[in-house]
């Protein structure tokens, strides 16, 4: 298949693009700041930009997968004119291009579309934002959602984590604070659903193999609070857990609010057969990836 990737250099553009390739899809990209560091078709642009139509037409894709958008969410909350234009606009500029070539395009959401007042969602459930990133993706999947598109998929992952060079995660960040030696504090009242890159891209491939359109919950399999996810990256890479002491996010006044949001998974087991895997599970791939050489 002829496949699009916005956000192509990203943690998930990335993982998506290599894995593509590497099963013999014919791969282009969309890369901004950062240049491709694998072998791969890049076009160097914004997505906001009108030229992405004309790139779009021009390799006339079976398959579009959107990941490309602003992700912190604390500089969402600071700059909500960037946000917006990024997030939303640019997610418009991405479903009018793909209205033109009638490809299948896969909009990757998130699980923070959610405000976390509920105790686990399903797709069925209604959205709620509880920070202006979240606002903007529950903005960019009604643009999807509305759109002419004959086929579309939305997959909400949560918290990604994977070996990156130069994107950081939470995984990365802890073992480069193990490494220092040095004593860090962990909110326990932050709760994820920690998600692989490489497992979400497999579940995404899956997705558009099957031809499968609608709403998809896409996070890891694993409902943990932060600490406890940081005991368990130091279980798994042998580093050492006394490091690590838990803390309180009402002591920290970040600029955006994050909702502990639980979703449930037996949609997309249904549908394409596959469980979303467990953190342990998707940490210890990371670290045969490194024993390996991969990374
Ligand atoms: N990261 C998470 O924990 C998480 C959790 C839930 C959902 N998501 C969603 O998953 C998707 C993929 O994110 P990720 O985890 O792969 O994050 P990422 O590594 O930060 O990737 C985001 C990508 O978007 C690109 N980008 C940002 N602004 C752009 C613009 N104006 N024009 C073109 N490209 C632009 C970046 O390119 P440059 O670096 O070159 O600027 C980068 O490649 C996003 O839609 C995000 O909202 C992420």
């Amino acid at each position: 298949m002829k496949v699009f990737i916005t956000g192509g250099t990203g943690m998930l553009g990335s993982t998506l693009a290599k894995k593509l390739i590497s099963k013999g899809h014919n791969v282009a990209i969309t890369y901004r700041e950062h240049k491709p560091f694998f072998e791969v078709r890049g076009y160097e642009t914004d997505i906001r930009d009108k030229n992405l139509g004309n790139i779009i037409k021009s390799e006339s894709p079976d398959w579009i997968i959107h990941t490309a958008a602003v992700t912190d969410v604390d500089l969402c909350e600071k700059d909500k004119e960037l946000a917006k234009s990024v997030n939303v606009d640019g997610t418009k500029n991405v479903v009018e291009a793909c209205e033109k070539t009638c490809s299948h395009l896969v909009h990757v959401s998130t699980t923070f579309v959610f405000d976390g007042s509920k105790k686990v969602y399903t797709e069925e459930d209604s959205v709620k934002a509880m920070n202006y990133y979240a606002q903007t993706k529950i903005d960019a999947e009604n643009i999807v959602k509305r759109s002419k598109l004959k086929k579309w998929t939305i997959v909400r992952p949560d918290q990604t984590y994977c070996w990156h060079p130069f994107q950081k995660n939470f995984v990365t960040s802890a073992l480069a604070k193990f490494d220092k030696a040095e004593p860090f504090k962990v909110f326990n009242d932050w709760f994820n659903q920690p998600t692989f890159a490489d497992d979400l891209a497999e579940i995404i491939i899956a997705l558009l193999e099957k031809g499968e359109t609608g709403i998809f919950n896409t996070a890891g399999s694993t409902y943990i609070d932060r600490f406890a996810w940081a005991q368990m990256i130091a279980d798994v890479f042998k580093k050492d857990k006394k490091l690590l002491s838990p803390s309180n996010s009402s002591g920290v006044n970040l600029p955006a609010k994050r909702p502990n949001v639980h979703v449930d998974l037996s949609k997309i087991e249904k549908i394409i057969g596959i469980k979303p895997i467990g953190v342990r599970e998707g940490m210890q791939i990371m670290k045969q990836q490194k024993e390996g050489g991969a990374y």
